[in-house]
């Protein structure tokens, strides 16, 4: 059984103080949650704070993007040392914002997800095709090419640190999910390709997030799902009111 795996991803939104108060609330509410796995991925200057009010609980603290280098002449760059210094233990690489608007390629995000792997973090790699790539009926090439360029020479022993997240780009922010039978038919197929590179137990034991306009009204259809492990959540992890009933779906 793959354990629920539900992430906030609060991208460039809250200041320290606001993103403490967000954490806070968690904690008091969800902190102590042990049947599911929850992760939260504030912007990286109010990580230190924010993993100070995490102490103690079991809310993970994530980071929503990494350098491919670990130190050096790299002016606004953020490096897995420094990340792993405040407390982040995993990183969303890959996200459509990265790829679409910073112009981040397989090439580079495979960079970045070799790194982490390799010095210790788990990930979180997203995947996903644009409304044009769904209408012109390539959506498993896209999420095939994504999927095997950005885990290209990741050793199979590591796959237990690798979790996917579907985030099919016309979804992101715009208040249209997939259904979950279509989303389903996308992680089905994702797991098809894992277990092609890594064999069919890696392929089973891989947690796949959905991600895009995740909401408090759509989570249990969508964890319904019999290859929907978890929820990349974005715009709804930003308040307690629509994060809490996220995570707290019942089945
Ligand atoms: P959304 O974002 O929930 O606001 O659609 C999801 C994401 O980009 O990870």
């Amino acid at each position: 059984m793959r354990q629920p795996y539900i992430a906030g991803n609060w991208k460039m939104y809250k200041t320290v103080s606001e993103a403490t108060a967000l954490a806070g609330a968690l904690v008091a509410a969800v902190g102590r949650e042990t049947g599911r796995k929850v992760m939260i991925a504030p912007p990286f200057t109010a990580l230190h704070a924010v993993r100070e009010v995490l102490k103690g609980s079991k809310i993970v603290l994530g980071a929503q993007n990494a350098c491919a280098e670990l130190e050096g002449a790299h002016t606004g760059e953020i490096s897995l040392r420094m990340l792993r210094d405040a407390g982040v233990t995993v990183v969303i690489l890959g996200h459509s914002e990265r790829r679409h608007v910073y112009g981040e390629t397989d090439a580079l995000v495979n960079r970045k997800v070799k790194l982490a792997l390799a010095e210790g973090f788990e990930i979180i790699l997203c995947v996903g095709e644009t409304l044009d790539e769904r209408q012109k009926g390539v959506t498993e090439k896209v999420v095939e090419g994504q999927t095997r360029g950005g885990l290209e020479g990741v050793a199979e022993r590591d796959m237990g640190r690798v979790t996917i997240a579907y985030e099919p780009v016309w979804a992101i922010g715009t208040g249209k999910n997939a259904t979950p039978q279509d989303a389903d038919a996308v992680h089905s197929f994702i797991r098809t390709v894992i277990s092609q590179m890594d064999g069919a137990e890696a392929a089973q034991a891989l947690t796949i997030q959905y991600g895009g306009s995740v909401k408090p009204d759509n989570v249990r259809d969508l964890m319904k799902m019999e290859n929907i492990d978890g929820a990349l959540v974005g715009g709804a992890s930003l308040k307690p009111e629509t994060f809490l009933p996220i995570v707290q779906f019942d089945r």
